[in-house]
C-alpha cells in the first residue's frame, strides 16, 4: 500500500462531515447549534456526547473522548491514522490511487517504507511458498496441520514456510526489484562473513510474521521443524529501523478489536499460544514472545483496556517470568489477574483440546488476583515456615507498592491483610517504605536520563553509553557534569548534605508543572482563534501590518527568548506557526469562494424578489436589504473560516498527543464563554480577544519570572549555606539579580492590574 498524498488527505478531511461520520455509530439528536447522543466510548444513560458540525469536532463531556472525524474513527475503531483516512475515503467515495512504483519513486521512498515493503513481499512469498511448492506443502503446511491449525488462521496470521535453499527468498526479491541493502537491513537475509554471500535467514523454517498495530509486517519469527537440540528453536528478525522488539506484541493487530470490546487482554507467551487461542474463538490474546514484558508493551495494552489476565503454563520458568511481568502491569495502573493452567498444559495445548466455551469458562473461574497467585506460588509447601512467609509477604508488598492509584493500593492492602492474617498497619508501613524507595530510584533514573539527553552530540553519546563502562579512561572527552550525574549512584560524591534544595532536574520538573496551565491558557487562544488578527505590528519600513494570535504569541516569546517548557505545548506552537505560513493562500482562496457564494445567494434572492414583488420600488428596497444580508453572511463565513482554521487542522493532525490536546482546548468549556452564551449582549470572547490574549501572555511571563526568582532564591540559599566558604562575588551578583527581578515583578503586577495571579 502506498502512502496517501497530501492533497488526497486534505480532500478526505474536507469531505468528512463529523455529523455524518458519527451518525454511523451514534444516534444523534439536534440540540441548538450542536448534536448530542449517547457516548460510544463509555456506558451512559443520559447523553453527554456532543457534536459540533461547524467545528467538525465531537467530544464527550463526561469521559473526554472524541476528536475530529479522523480522530473519532481512530479512537472508536482502534485504527491508525492512515487506516482511518482510508475508512473515510471509502465512505465518501474518494479514490486513493495506489500506483505501482516507478524506479525513481522507489528510490525516493524512505528506508522505513522500503523495509516495510520488502517485509510485505516476503510474508507473501513465504505464504505462497507454503501453498504452491511441494516442500512447502509437505513440510510447512503439514507441520501446521499436525498442530491443528486451520486455513483461516494461516490466512489471518499470514503463516508461511521458508525453503531450505540458501537464497530462495533473496533471488525472488531481487528479481522483483527489491534491493539487497534492505533485504539485509530487515534481517530477512544476512551476509556470510567468510564468503561475503547474501543468505536467507529463515531457511527451512515455518514463518510467523510479526505485525505492527496497523497490520504491517515489521518482523518475522521462524521455527525450526527439526527436533535436535543443535539448532535454535526460533530465529527472529534482528532489531532494525522498523522493528523494536520491546515495542511490539505478537497478535495485537488481530486482537485489538476484541480486546477493546471485551475490555480485557489475555497475555500469553508464544506465537502458537496466540494462534490456537484465536482458533478456539478467544481472540483477545497477545504474546510477549518469550521475553519479559516491557513498559512500552504494557502501554500498548493500556490503550485498549485496563484489564489483563496473564496466562502461563505451570512450569517453574514460566511462573518466574510472570512474577516480574505482573509488577510491570501493576505499575502502569492495570488491573491484573493471573491464570495457572492445569499441570502439563500450555495455552496452545489447552485451547486445542477444549471448546471455546470451555476455555472461556476455565478462565473466568480460575483467574485469581495477584495476591492469591503470589501467595500460592511462594508458599507452596512451606506454609509453616515463618521465613518463607515473611519473604512471600515482602514480595506481595513490593507488588502493591508499584500500583499508582492509592485507593487500589488500600484495597489490596486490606485484601492481603485478611488473606495472610497480618495487620493492615504493618503492611501499610512496608508499602510506604517501598514507595519511597521506588521514588528515590526513579528520581535517580530521571536525572541520569536527563543528563544523557543534555548531551548535544546525541549519537556519539548513545554509542558511548552502550559501549563503555562508566568511569573508564576513554571517557575523558565526556562532559564532566554528565559523568558525575551518571556515576552518582555508585556513591561517587561524598559531599555532606546541607540544605534540602532541589537539584536542576527536580527544578525543571517542578517548573514545567508550574508553567503548564499558563502555557495551556495561551494555547487555548492559539488553537481557537489562531488566525484572527489581534493587533498591528510595525515593520522595519514603518508600515503597520495586522498581526494574528499566532504571530503575536510567537513574537512575544521570541522577544523574551523563551519557549514553552512542556514539549507537547512547544510542539503545538511549532505546528501552528507552520500552519500560519500556509494560511495566506488558503485564506485567499476561501475569500474567493465566499464571494462566489455571496454572488450566487444574491442572484437567487433577486430572482425570488422579482417573482414576488408588486412594484419597482419594492424591488429596489428589497434588493438593498438582500445585498446587505448576503454581504453580512459573507463576512460571517470568512470570520468563521478564520477562527476555525487552526483547530480544524490540528484536530486532524497525525500526532496523537497533539490532536488530543487540540481537541481538548477547542472544546473545553471556559468560564467566560459560559457567561456569554447566557447574556448575549455581553461582549464575546472573540470581541475581547486582543485583551484576553495579551493578558494570557502577560500572566505567562509573570509565571516565568516567578520561577526564575525562586531559582535565584534557592541559589542564594545554597551559596549562603556554605558559610565562610561562600563565594561573596557570586552572592552579590545573585542578590542584585534578585533585586532586578523584584522590580520587573512590580512592573508586571501593575500591568496586570495589581491582581494576584494564580494558576488555574
Ligand atoms: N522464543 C524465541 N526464541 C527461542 C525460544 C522462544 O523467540 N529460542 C519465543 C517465541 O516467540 C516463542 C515464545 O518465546 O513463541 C515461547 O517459547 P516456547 O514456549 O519455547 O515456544 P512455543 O511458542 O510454545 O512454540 P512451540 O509450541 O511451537 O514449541
Ligand atoms: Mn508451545
Amino acid at each position: 500500500m502506498g502512502r496517501i498524498d497530501r492533497e488526497t488527505v486534505q480532500r478526505i478531511l474536507d469531505a468528512a462531515d463529523i455529523v455524518e461520520v458519527v451518525s454511523d455509530f451514534v444516534h444523534l439528536k439536534r440540540r441548538g447549534a450542536n448534536y448530542v447522543g449517547l457516548c460510544p466510548f463509555h456506558n451512559e444513560r443520559t447523553p453527554s456526547f456532543s457534536v459540533s458540525k461547524s467545528k467538525g469536532i465531537c467530544r464527550c463531556f463526561s469521559c473526554g473522548k472524541g476528536g475530529s472525524a479522523v480522530g473519532f474513527i481512530m479512537e472508536l475503531e482502534q485504527m491508525t491514522y492512515p487506516e482511518a483516512l482510508r475508512y473515510l475515503a471509502k465512505k465518501y467515495n474518494i479514490e486513493i490511487v495506489e500506483h505501482e512504483m516507478t524506479d525513481a519513486e522507489r528510490e525516493a521512498e524512505t528506508a522505513r517504507e522500503s523495509m516495510m515493503a520488502i517485509n510485505e513481499f516476503a510474508a507473501d512469498y513465504f505464504r505462497r511458498t507454503m501453498s504452491d511448492t511441494e516442500d512447502g506443502r509437505n513440510i510447512g503446511l503439514a507441520y501446521f496441520r499436525e498442530r491443528g491449525i486451520n486455513d483461516a488462521m494461516i490466512e489471518r496470521f499470514k503463516l508461511g514456510y521458508s525453503l531450505e535453499g540458501r537464497d530462495e527468498l533473496y533471488k525472488a526479491a531481487v528479481a522483483k526489484g527489491y534491493s539487497e541493502k534492505y533485504l539485509v537491513e530487515t534481517g530477512l537475509c544476512y551476509r556470510q562473513e567468510s564468503t561475503g554471500k547474501v543468505t536467507d535467514r529463515f531457511r527451512g523454517r515455518v514463518i510467523y510474521p510479526v505485525q505492527g498495530m496497523s497490520g504491517r509486517v515489521v518482523a518475522f519469527g521462524g521455527r525450526t521443524l527439526r527436533t535436535d537440540k543443535q539448532v535454535a528453536k526460533y530465529v527472529n528478525s534482528p532489531e532494525s529501523l522498523i522493528y523494536h522488539k520491546s515495542n511490539q506484541l505478537y497478535g495485537l493487530y488481530q486482537a485489538k478489536q476484541s480486546i477493546a470490546k471485551k475490555d480485557c487482554c489475555i497475555l500469553v507467551e508464544g506465537y502458537m499460544d496466540v494462534i490456537s487461542m484465536h482458533q478456539s474463538g478467544v481472540e483477545n490474546v497477545v504474546a510477549s514472545s518469550g521475553t519479559s514484558l516491557t513498559s512500552q508493551q504494557v502501554s500498548l495494552i493500556h490503550r485498549f483496556t485496563s484489564n489483563v489476565i496473564v496466562i502461563y503454563d505451570s512450569d517453574a520458568a514460566g511462573i518466574k517470568a510472570s512474577l516480574r511481568g505482573i509488577d510491570m502491569l501493576l505499575g502502569e495502573g492495570l488491573n491484573v489477574k493471573v491464570l495457572l493452567l492445569p499441570e502439563g498444559d500450555d495455552p496452545d495445548s489447552f485451547a486445542q483440546s477444549h471448546t471455546s466455551s470451555e476455555v472461556e469458562e476455565y478462565i473466568a473461574e480460575n483467574a485469581t488476583d495477584f495476591i492469591d497467585f503470589k501467595t500460592r506460588i511462594l508458599l507452596e509447601g512451606t506454609e509453616r515456615d515463618p521465613i518463607q512467609r515473611a519473604k512471600a509477604i515482602e514480595e506481595i508488598v513490593k507488588s502493591i507498592a508499584v500500583i499508582p492509584n492509592e485507593i487500589s493500593r488500600t484495597i489490596y492492602i486490606q485484601e492481603c491483610a485478611r488473606k495472610l492474617e497480618i495487620s493492615e498497619s504493618v503492611l501499610l508501613r512496608q508499602v510506604n517504605l517501598n514507595i519511597a524507595k521506588n521514588r528515590e530510584k526513579e528520581a535517580k533514573d530521571r536525572q541520569r536520563q536527563k543528563a544523557i539527553e543534555s548531551i548535544s552530540d546525541a549519537e556519539k553519546m548513545s554509542s558511548w553509553v552502550e559501549n563503555s563502562p562508566v568511569g573508564a579512561d576513554e571517557n575523558a572527552a565526556v562532559d564532566p557534569a554528565l559523568l558525575s550525574a551518571l556515576t552518582r549512584e555508585e556513591g561517587g560524591s561524598a559531599k555532606k548534605p546541607t540544605l534540602v534544595i532541589p537539584d536542576n532536574t527536580e527544578r525543571e520538573v517542578r517548573e514545567r508543572k508550574f508553567m503548564a496551565p499558563y502555557e495551556k491558557s495561551i494555547l487555548r487562544y492559539v488553537v481557537r482563534y489562531g488566525m484572527v488578527d489581534v493587533c498591528d505590528a510595525i515593520d522595519m519600513e514603518g508600515n503597520t501590518m495586522p498581526m494574528n494570535v499566532v504571530q503575536y504569541v510567537s513574537s512575544e516569546m521570541a522577544n523574551e527568548q523563551l519557549e514553552f517548557m512542556t514539549p507537547l505545548h512547544a510542539r503545538v506552537l511549532e505546528r501552528v506557526v507552520a500552519l500560519d505560513s500556509e494560511w495566506p493562500s488558503d485564506r485567499a482562496s476561501y475569500i474567493e469562494k465566499a464571494a462566489a457564494m455571496r454572488d450566487e445567494a444574491f442572484k437567487a434572492g433577486v430572482e425570488e424578489i422579482k417573482e414576488n414583488a408588486k412594484s419597482l420600488n419594492e424591488i429596489t428596497s428589497a434588493e438593498k436589504i438582500l445585498k446587505q444580508q448576503v454581504e453580512e453572511d459573507e463576512q460571517n463565513n470568512v470570520r468563521d473560516y478564520t477562527s476555525a482554521y487552526v483547530e480544524k487542522a490540528l484536530a486532524s493532525d497525525a500526532d496523537d498527543d497533539l490532536r488530543r490536546l487540540a481537541v481538548e482546548l477547542a472544546t473545553e468549556k471556559h468560564q467566560l464563554s459560559r457567561v456569554h452564551t447566557k447574556y448575549a449582549a455581553l461582549p464575546t470572547e472573540l470581541d475581547r480577544l486582543p485583551e484576553l490574549v495579551s493578558r494570557a501572555v502577560l500572566e505567562w511571563k509573570f509565571a516565568r519570572l516567578t520561577c526564575d526568582m525562586q531559582a535565584v532564591h534557592e541559589d542564594i540559599a545554597r551559596e549562603a549555606a556554605k558559610g565562610a566558604e561562600a563565594d561573596q562575588t557570586k552572592l552579590t551578583a545573585l542578590m542584585s539579580q534578585r533585586q532586578e527581578m523584584q522590580e520587573i515583578k512590580r512592573e508586571f503586577a501593575r500591568e496586570l492590574g495589581e491582581r494576584v495571579v494564580s494558576a488555574r
